[in-house]
């Protein structure tokens, strides 16, 4: 058996990356479709970079669960495109008001603000024409699929935690609110993808179960090391504003517990998150060793 260590996880994710924006590139519409602005707007931010974690985190849960990584991947797109939606919207002016992302100007300072907001809709909108196109399983109909998608993006989490997001600014919070805006604006869609992922290998409860648990360890000391980045890296290194949550008096664990305390939480979910892949064994190398590669990146 492969020892762990010998994993590649440099080509895994380069393949795997690859795989991803070719489906992209052929599940969207091709920029020339009428009315071409905002299929050009789709497709800038879809297209502008990024790390396609949640995606690969799908086609990974899929593997982890012996199912085939093609039956995973218009779930690993309607993924991606829900998070560049809440990206593109989250920088909006009368949100957190950034100009770069994923290393160019944002939508808005590209296109203005009313087809930035139209590009995010239609990202959102689309990805749940992809999901209606994955292949159901015995265990798995195309509803509860949907309805998967639908709960981790909507007003009880992704939304409701960028809603908790914007009205603490400025305040002094407590631990477990600050947990509780992570979890849902992050951890909700990261633990999504693991969820949906596995559902296209028709997983087990207790497979769906491991993976769940595992997907919001790991999108939890996501978050938490988006925080620290924010303060340690520079606006170049990260592709997107630095320095921007302590200006705009963001709840952030760095705030709360300082550089220190951050890192002490991240290694502890990081932790969480690998002993819920326990039960996989070598099924999981991949996952494993995203997350350690989440606990060290630099961007
Ligand atoms: C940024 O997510 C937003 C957060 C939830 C912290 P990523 O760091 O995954 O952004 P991309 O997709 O690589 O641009
Ligand atoms: C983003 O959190 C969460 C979502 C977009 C849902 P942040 O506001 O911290 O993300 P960045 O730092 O702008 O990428
Ligand atoms: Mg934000
Ligand atoms: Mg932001
Ligand atoms: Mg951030």
């Amino acid at each position: 058996m492969k020892n762990p260590s010998q994993f590649n996880l440099k080509n895994y994710l380069s393949k795997n990356q690859k795989a991803v924006d070719a489906a992209l590139g052929s599940l969207l519409p091709k920029p020339a479709v009428k009315p071409p602005t905002i299929h050009k707007a789709m497709r800038y931010s879809i297209f502008a970079g990024g790390k396609r974690l949640r995606p690969i985190l799908a086609l990974a849960a899929a593997e982890a669960c012996g199912g085939a990584a093609a039956n995973a991947i218009p779930l690993a797109c309607a993924v991606e495109c829900v998070h560049t939606y809440s990206l593109i919207h989250d920088d909006l002016p009368c949100m957190d008001n950034d100009d770069f992302r994923r290393g160019k100007p944002t939508s808005h300072k590209v296109y203005g603000e009313g087809i930035a907001v139209l590009a995010g809709d239609a990202l959102l909108t689309i990805a749940f024409e992809m999901a209606a196109k994955a292949r159901p399983t015995s265990r798995y109909p195309t509803a509860i699929i949907i309805h998967e998608l639908a709960d981790a993006s909507g007003s009880l989490q992704l939304i409701a935690g960028q809603v908790m997001d914007l009205e603490n600014e400025g305040k002094k919070i407590s631990a477990s609110v600050l947990r509780s805006i992570h979890e849902r604006k992050t951890a909700a869609l990261i633990r999504s993808s693991l969820r949906l992922g596995a559902m296209s290998a028709n997983a087990t409860p207790t497979q769906l179960a491991g993976l769940s648990d595992f997907g919001f360890a790991l999108g939890l000391a996501f978050q938490i090391v988006d925080d620290i980045l924010d303060i340690t890296q520079t606006s170049e290194q990260l592709g997107k504003s630095a320095g921007k949550d302590v200006k705009a008096q963001k709840a952030t664990y760095p705030a709360l517990l300082g550089l220190k305390g951050a890192e002490k939480e991240a290694d502890k979910w990081t932790l969480k998150a690998r002993a819920a892949l326990k039960p996989f064994g070598a099924k999981a190398e991949a996952l494993s060793a995203i997350a350690d590669y989440l606990l060290t990146r630099k961007s």
